[in-house]
């Protein structure tokens, strides 16, 4: 493989919330193939900047794969072509030379565009706080053989856990449903001792705010899974839709 490519890209640029939004080309030439997506985005925003231009402007933090601030649309695919893996770990070696990228930002209702390729995703937020918090004071680390419960149903919960809420499967989904993310985090809780005494309450807050916040209906496409940087699977949906008839029986709604 050649150690520099050249790519044409096409990126939304939109200065503003109710700005109207454009695709721009740019071509970008020897580009090292060892480099990753967004650092390649670095140089094009340096180049930019020395033409007196406006840069692109793209979400980021740890670059590492862990906060969940990165992501957009490449040719179609949430974080691009690399399966299990966010922007930020996406390198460049992964495309061939002369391709052309359209990259656009995460499009969903419920996640309105800020500026170029970043959006507003508070309303996830707004889901984990619908959720309340544990009432049971964990005190400190327990030791290993003194956790109430097995291995197996730990490495469950941290499957559920390594959500990162970048938002993927809500861009994927054609409904915009942000089903996936909710039920990652309601699952991570539910199987563990600390999450059950608000567990009923948990889940139909969850769900309730979900709707409040404009995500659309899950019509089980699996879209989000296969979109998800951490491989979150869908069976996750479906225990959070047990757990949610479950609660709203026990409250008789
Ligand atoms: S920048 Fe943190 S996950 Fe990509």
């Amino acid at each position: 493989m050649a150690d520099t490519i050249s790519l044409t890209l096409e990126v939304w640029r939109q200065p503003g919330p109710l700005a109207k939004g454009r695709f721009e080309k740019y071509e970008v030439k020897d580009v090292s193939t060892n480099i990753s997506f967004l650092e390649m985005l670095d140089l094009l925003n340096q180049r930019l900047l020395s033409e007196g231009t406006e840069p692109i402007h793209f979400e980021h933090d740890c670059r590492e794969g862990i906060c969940g601030s990165c992501g957009f649309m490449i040719n179609g695919q949430a974080h691009g072509p690399d399966r299990g893996t966010t922007v930020c770990q996406l390198h460049m070696r992964k495309f061939k030379n002369g391709a052309k990228l359209v990259i656009e930002p995460w499009r969903a209702r419920a996640f309105p565009i800020i500026r170029d390729l970043v959006v507003e995703r508070a309303p996830l937020d707004a889901i984990i706080a619908a959720g309340g918090y544990n009432s049971i004071n964990c005190g400190n680390a327990p030791d290993a053989n003194a956790m109430p419960i097995g291995r197996d149903t730990a490495e469950d919960a941290f499957d559920a856990a390594a959500c990162i809420g970048c938002g993927a499967c809500v861009a994927s989904c054609k409904n915009a449903s942000a089903m996936l993310f909710t039920s990652a985090k309601i699952g991570q809780l539910a199987l563990l001792p600390q999450g059950q005494p608000e567990r009923s309450k948990r889940v139909v807050a969850m769900y309730d705010e979900m709707e409040t916040q404009g995500f659309g209906a899950c019509s089980w496409t699996q879209d989000c899974e296969a979109a998800c940087p951490k491989e979150i699977s869908v069976k996750w949906i479906s225990r959070a839709k047990r757990d949610y008839l479950k609660a709203r029986f026990k409250e008789g709604l």
